[in-house]
């Protein structure tokens, strides 16, 4: 199993890098790349853990060594929010980032599976579709934006409040992946019950999470440990899914059946081709329900941003 990480040298490349490290399988390789000069040195420090990981690192501006025979691609290489920013604000510098970075995977490694990291994730993997389009690889089991984060903060967020271990919450996220297209499924957790007014706290307090971490932050950049750890828990979950293991379950946005927008954050079933069965999304709240509707024309405008980029 190789394993390609690019923007590797960054705040998320480096805690994902590490995590990797210490937790791919036996045998595994991990191949990090980013134009900053630094990552050969990033892989060499890693490489002194003593894990059976594999670990080269890649600078400049080819990936293609990084990609040869890699099996997963992550990519959270672009740059990151400062306060009073929206993660659309991204889409200037990040839109050519991904088209550019998704062209050589294209090239490389064709048949990868193909974790996006990189913000705005709502149009960043129409971009990276379209590219894959143009290439004539695109296999949309093989294409996913990594939404995990949204989940690992309100198993967090819903643990802290109910007094319960956060290993014993795990909340289903659905929509996009910013302000009012995030929509956790609270009604849909067993033996939790909500008061309305938690419920809409917890939603917008899940919605807000992001720009919670850039203010703090105040200036120094947005969510990268929990990210890496959301990041490396999505990777790992392809890992054991290429590797056979069966009923592996993430939500991830993909592009879905046609049902909700184009592409939509889901309960997805994981298998050896990468995406193997989307899940029903089960029955919602009527806040749910609205939420679900309120954030379509956003949703579809994110998207339309990124296939016009690629295809103008
Ligand atoms: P960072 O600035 O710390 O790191 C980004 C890295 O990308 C840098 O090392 C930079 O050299 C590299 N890079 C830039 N252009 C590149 C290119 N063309 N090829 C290779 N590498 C290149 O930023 P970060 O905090 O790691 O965040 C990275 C991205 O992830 C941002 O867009 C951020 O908004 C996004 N993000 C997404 C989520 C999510 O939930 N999906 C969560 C947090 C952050
Ligand atoms: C997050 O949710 O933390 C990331 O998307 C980064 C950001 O800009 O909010």
């Amino acid at each position: 199993m190789k394993v390609a990480v690019l923007g590797a040298a960054g705040g998320i490349g480096q805690a994902l890098a590490l995590l990797l490290k210490t937790q791919l399988p036996s045998g595994s390789e991990l191949s990090l790349y980013d134009i900053a000069p630094v990552t050969p040195g990033v892989a060499v420090d890693l490489s002194h853990i003593p894990t059976p990981v594999k670990i080269k690192g890649f600078s400049g501006e080819d990936a293609t060594p990084a990609l040869e025979g890699a099996d997963i691609v992550l990519i959270s290489a672009g740059v990151a929010r400062k306060p009073g920013m929206d993660r659309s604000d991204l889409f200037n510098v990040n839109a050519g980032i991904v088209r550019n970075l998704i062209s050589q995977v294209a090239k490389a490694c064709p048949a990868a599976l193909i974790g996006i990291i990189t913000n705005p994730v709502n149009t960043t993997v129409p971009i990276a579709a379209e590219t894959l389009k143009k290439a004539g690889v695109y296999d949309k089991r093989k294409l996913f934006g990594i939404s995990t984060l949204d989940i690992i903060r309100s198993n967090t967020f819903v643990a802290e409040l109910k007094g319960l271990s956060p290993k014993d919450v795990e909340v289903r996220v659905i929509g996009g992946h910013s302000g009012v297209t995030i929509l956790p499924l609270l009604s849909q957790l067993e033996g939790i019950s909500f008061s309305d007014q938690e419920v809409a706290d917890l939603t917008k307090r899940i919605q807000n999470a992001g720009t919670e971490v850039v203010e703090a932050k105040a200036g120094g950049g947005s969510a990268t440990l929990s990210m890496g750890q959301a990041a490396a828990r999505f990777g790992l979950s392809l890992v054991r899914a290429l590797q056979g293991e069966k009923d592996v379950v993430e939500c991830a946005y993909v592009e879905g059946d046609g049902e909700h927008t184009r592409f939509f954050a889901q309960p997805l079933l994981l298998g050896k081709q990468g995406l193997s069965e989307i899940l029903p999304i089960g029955p919602l709240s009527a806040f749910e329900q609205q939420v679900l509707e309120n954030m379509q024309d956003v949703l579809k405008k994110d998207i339309e941003l990124g296939v016009k980029f690629v295809n103008q």
